[in-house]
């Protein structure tokens, strides 16, 4: 595993955004895993200005969404098919059907939950999965207590979860008690892995993920299976972490090439 302590959000933004481009430029095309939430709007924005820019097509890159609230309407500003097509979907110029979302409005949401494992793999699976992580270690809406070889399911969010996205929800809007989410066996499949986190509210969840003992309770600590896992963190996330100076001695020493 991989970690990366930045000085500033905006900077692993673009650490993110290069190895996005660098990706859609090796490969022809590539599946990136959407994220919502505070955490990848940095990220999504500079991917914005490299399609601007001409470095990033976005007729590459296609997208699949972590998870969903059940049960939203459709058009629904907190839904997160809406907020993706707002930060991402829009602003790149993505061709909407090239991005997919697990469908929380289904009548069948066991059935639907395997249709988006199977358009997931039948893309080729993810080749750069975006990751953000919750106050209490969950990734996507894998809350504590996820198997950690989950598949997409219906999940329950924490009571503290549906305080953190309170947020994002409009006065008397009630924030969904259920969701449908990537499990984290299906996310450990994705080929790169990038968690970032910002602002020392994440760091305890952070120290725990990447440094604390893999179980169940914390979910994001799954990451610590995957072959190629990259944590991207500021000074405040970074803030518990044991091996900060040994991270960042790795980083001042790694080529500029390479990137994450
Ligand atoms: C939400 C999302 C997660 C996200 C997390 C952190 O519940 N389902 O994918 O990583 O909360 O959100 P934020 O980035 O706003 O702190």
């Amino acid at each position: 595993m991989e970690v990366v302590i930045v000085a500033a959000p905006s900077e692993g933004a673009r650490l993110v955004a290069d190895a996005i481009v660098r990706l859609v430029r090796d490969q022809d095309e590539a599946v990136i895993g959407l994220a919502t939430g505070s955490t990848p709007e940095g990220t999504y924005a500079e991917l914005g200005l490299r399609v601007a820019g001409g470095s990033l097509d976005p007729d590459h890159v296609r997208g699949f969404l972590l998870d969903e609230y059940v049960g939203l309407p459709e058009g629904h500003p907190a839904s997160y098919r809406e907020v993706i097509r707002r930060q991402v979907v829009e602003p790149l110029g993505l061709h909407p059907a090239r991005v997919c979302g697990p469908n929380g409005l289904a009548d069948d949401l066991p059935l639907e939950c395997r249709r988006y494992e199977a358009a997931i793999a039948s893309a080729g699976g993810v080749d750069l999965q975006l990751l953000g992580i919750g106050t209490d270690g969950h990734i996507g809406f894998n809350e504590p207590g996820s198997s950690l070889s989950s598949r997409t399911r219906l999940k329950t969010l924490t009571a503290s979860t549906r305080a953190d996205n309170r947020r994002f929800f409009g006065e008397g809007d009630e924030v969904p008690s259920h969701v449908l989410t990537q499990g984290i066996g299906t996310i450990l499949e994705s080929s790169h892995l990038v968690l970032m986190a910002w602002g020392s509210e994440k760091a305890a969840a952070v120290a725990a993920a990447v440094e604390g003992p893999l179980r169940a309770l914390v979910p994001a600590s799954a990451i610590q299976l995957h072959p190629h896992a990259t944590v991207v963190v500021d000074e405040g996330a970074a803030g518990s972490l044991e091996l900060a100076s040994y991270y960042r001695e790795v980083w001042e020493a790694k080529p500029a090439w390479q990137g994450i």
